[in-house]
């Protein structure tokens, strides 16, 4: 860890994160390259780390970087280029049993047609969930979401963030070992989005599932995660894996304005305009690393 996040007090003692020991999902080397009619586009570089069972670990970084390339390759939707990724010591080389996966677009994710409790139940018959016991299971994934009361209705009878909720409800309940959300609450307005986040945490906390939430929100990646993952742009590698040492007791107003909270967000800040400097897209960010080298106020 560089020195800013480092040398500021911790938040908490040893972290719960340290206890954990098994590697659920390991990723080894992951290089993506596109073929496109104007020619190849190398999304991911080399991309290597492994996330421990039970661990709410966030990946977060700018946006173009290769983050959806990246849980595409995880979940066996898309083949990288080399590398490999291993789920429970098991090569990934197709959509495994063990993972689910909750998009941003909550609009195209459920079946207008199907009511709530049919939407969770399509994954449960494909596992083959035996009929007596897949009414419970929907019951309890409807209950961790907090909409017991909305089974028998249909997708546009729902908020954003209930259809949001809907499409959790219909990953925790097909029991996956670890649960891949990529900007999952991009799309709802920030209220909403704050209540997704608690209820990640939440389900977490109850379910004990091991998360890998993606997000090119700073403050997001900081207040959800046991762990944050920093990759650079694109060509991607990971740029800084960090520890998030905050209380794992953690409330939107409260959480947010303790002073570790500012250090280590501003610390990912840092790290990720670093990052863009390295690799400068824009014109903007051009200019902004030459007042950078030339030591000019901006
Ligand atoms: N099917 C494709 N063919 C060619 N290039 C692609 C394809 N999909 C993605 N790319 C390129 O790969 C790079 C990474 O894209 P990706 O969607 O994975 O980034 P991202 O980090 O998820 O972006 P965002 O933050 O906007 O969601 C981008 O340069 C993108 O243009
Ligand atoms: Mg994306």
């Amino acid at each position: 860890m560089p020195d800013d996040a480092a040398a500021t007090p911790r938040g908490s003692g040893p972290s719960a994160r340290a206890q954990r020991t098994d590697i659920l999902l390991s990723v080894r080397n992951i290089q993506k390259t596109y073929h496109s009619e104007s020619g190849p586009v190398e999304a991911l570089r080399d991309l290597s780390f492994d996330v421990r069972d039970g661990e709410l670990a966030c990946l977060v970084g700018p946006s173009g970087c290769g983050k959806t390339t990246l849980l595409k390759c995880i979940s066996g939707l898309l083949r990288p280029t080399r590398g490999q990724v291993h789920l429970a010591g098991e090569l990934v080389s197709g959509p495994p049993k063990g993972m689910a996966v909750v998009f941003q677009e909550y609009g195209r994710s459920l079946f207008p047609w199907m009511n709530v409790q049919h939407n969770i139940e399509l994954p449960l018959k494909n596992a083959k969930i035996p009929k007596a016991e897949m009414r419970q299971v929907v019951d309890e994934a409807l209950d961790a979401v907090g909409l017991s009361h909305a089974a028998s209705l249909y997708p546009w009878q729902l908020s954003g963030g209930m259809q949001q909720r809907v499409a959790i409800a219909r990953a925790v309940a097909y029991r996956p070992k670890v649960l891949l959300m990529d900007e999952p609450f991009a799309a709802v307005d920030a209220q909403t989005r704050a209540d997704l986040e608690d209820l990640v945490r939440d389900i977490w906390h109850k379910l004990g599932v091991t998360f890998l939430f993606v997000t090119h929100d700073i403050d997001e990646s900081v207040y959800l995660g046991e762990r944050v993952i920093i990759l650079s742009s694109s060509p991607t590698v990971v740029q800084e894996d960090l520890d998030i040492d905050l209380p794992d007791d953690r409330d939107q107003l409260g959480t947010r304005s303790m002073p570790r909270f500012t250090e280590l967000r501003g610390h990912v800040y840092r790290q990720i305009q670093a990052a863009k400097a390295r690799h400068p897209h824009t014109e903007a960010e051009v200019e902004h690393v030459h007042h950078l080298e030339a030591g000019l106020p901006e």
